[in-house]
């Protein structure tokens, strides 16, 4: 709440953030560093709230404040509940490591498993080979569910997928049974712990990414704790999305070509405000890769005919630029700030969940499953009912 409008505002849409004002000093270290400096802080988040607690000293929490268990065992047990690759067929190779840490972090298994949104069933077939457990999986897309049921019937193993809308009323959830989702969008990952605690499933267990995925267009707690708090944090679908944005590491021809055309972009909005006289942000579709090597001034006079505006025969296109780059660097920079704060964000919609789950008679671990370079998305909550256990009470935090 504290330290909102820092990481609320996208710094590509607003030129000076309002919290550069507020915190001269720190934008002024940001701006001192190279781009090479900016890329490594951008992986190291802990390292640059080191630097930037100088300025804002309340970031001398941060390292504290993010570290949680890890929920994995040692290697040789992650490795034997991976799958191995002779059966891993079709199986992306991060996937089939991920759903392996999972697993490893979730064993020992009590009951049959629901798998969630199972796409082809990769993570359904790891739990099965290694709990020993029949799997259930619920799944939409009729191709998934037909191809993740042939791979299971060629190996053999214990899984049957059903083409089901998880988000259908009156959905049937077998009693009994243990829930596992991995990724399961947004709204997607909330109705099963919607669901599976209405059902009094006896362990929930979840890995959830896009938080922003969401029919609402701002968060509801979950929790009746931080809903009393509600009217004070209400992110919005940029705000969640905030929560998982990640540095793309797409291949360098492809990066060099959404630097130039985010440069483009920046070069416009400038020439934009002012042609028309107001200081204020015009979004501009996809521009048309086919056109990038006709240079910026058709940029320019394609996003100026988007926009029904008129440009003058005298624009000078170098200004602009050159302005688009200066403002490309300053985003970079005041981004780097921003992304401080996803973990944070996300901690606290996964602290909601948690805390729900403790309301409704559970009780929670929540830890990472799988190093952040294996997906960033690494966050695993699982969840045990407690039997005849009344309601959490919660006083604090
Ligand atoms: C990000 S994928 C995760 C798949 C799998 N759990 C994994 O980790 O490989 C999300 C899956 O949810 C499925 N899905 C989306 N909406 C759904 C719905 N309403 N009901 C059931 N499945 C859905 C998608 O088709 C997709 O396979």
């Amino acid at each position: 709440m504290q330290h909102q409008p820092i990481w609320q505002p996208a710094p590509f849409i607003e030129p000076i953030p309002a919290w550069v004002r507020r915190y001269p000093r720190l934008a002024h270290a940001v701006a001192e560093l190279t781009d090479t400096e900016c890329d490594e802080l951008d992986d190291e988040p802990e390292a640059l709230a080191e630097i930037a607690c100088q300025y804002v000293p309340e970031l001398a929490q941060y390292g504290q404040m993010v570290s949680l268990p890890e929920l994995a065992p040692e290697p040789a047990k992650v490795m034997a509940a991976t799958l191995p690759e002779v059966r891993a067929t079709d199986m992306p190779g991060r996937k089939r490591e991920q759903a392996g840490a999972f697993v490893a972090s979730l064993a020992p298994f009590q009951q049959p498993i629901l798998d969630w949104c199972c796409g082809k069933g990769y993570l359904s077939r790891t739990l099965a080979v290694h709990s020993h457990k029949s799997v259930e999986g619920y799944e939409w897309n009729p191709e998934l569910v037909a191809g993740g049921n042939q791979l299971a019937a060629h190996f053999g193993d214990a899984v049957q997928i059903y083409c089901q809308d998880v988000m259908a009323q009156h959905l049937h959830i077998p009693a009994n049974t243990h829930g596992v989702a991995l990724h399961a969008c947004g709204d997607l990952h909330r109705q099963l712990l919607r669901q599976g605690t209405a059902a009094e499933l006896p362990r929930l267990s979840l890995s959830p990414c896009c938080y922003h995925l969401a029919a609402e267009d701002c968060y509801q707690p979950l929790s009746e704790h931080a809903a009393a708090y509600g009217n004070r944090l209400t992110p919005d679908r940029a705000d969640l999305r905030l929560a998982v944005r990640e540095t793309v590491t797409a291949p360098a021809r492809v990066r060099a070509q959404t630097r130039r055309l985010n440069q483009w972009r920046l070069g416009f909005d400038g020439l934009q405000r002012a042609l028309r006289g107001v200081d204020q942000y015009l979004p501009v579709p996809s521009y048309p890769s086919r056109l990038i090597q006709k240079g910026f001034p058709a940029f320019c006079q394609w996003a100026a005919g988007k926009k029904q505006l008129y440009l003058p025969a005298n624009t000078d296109f170098d200004r602009w630029f050159a302005y688009g780059i200066q403002r490309h660097g300053d985003v970079r920079r005041y981004e780097l700030i921003r992304h401080l704060f996803r973990r944070p964000l996300e901690l606290w919609l996964v602290l909601d969940y948690g805390i729900f789950l403790e309301e409704q008679g559970y009780r929670v671990r929540l830890g990472h499953f799988c190093a952040r370079s294996l997906t960033p998305r690494n966050l695993l909550l699982d969840a045990v009912k407690v039997c005849g256990t009344p309601r959490a009470q919660h006083s604090h935090p």
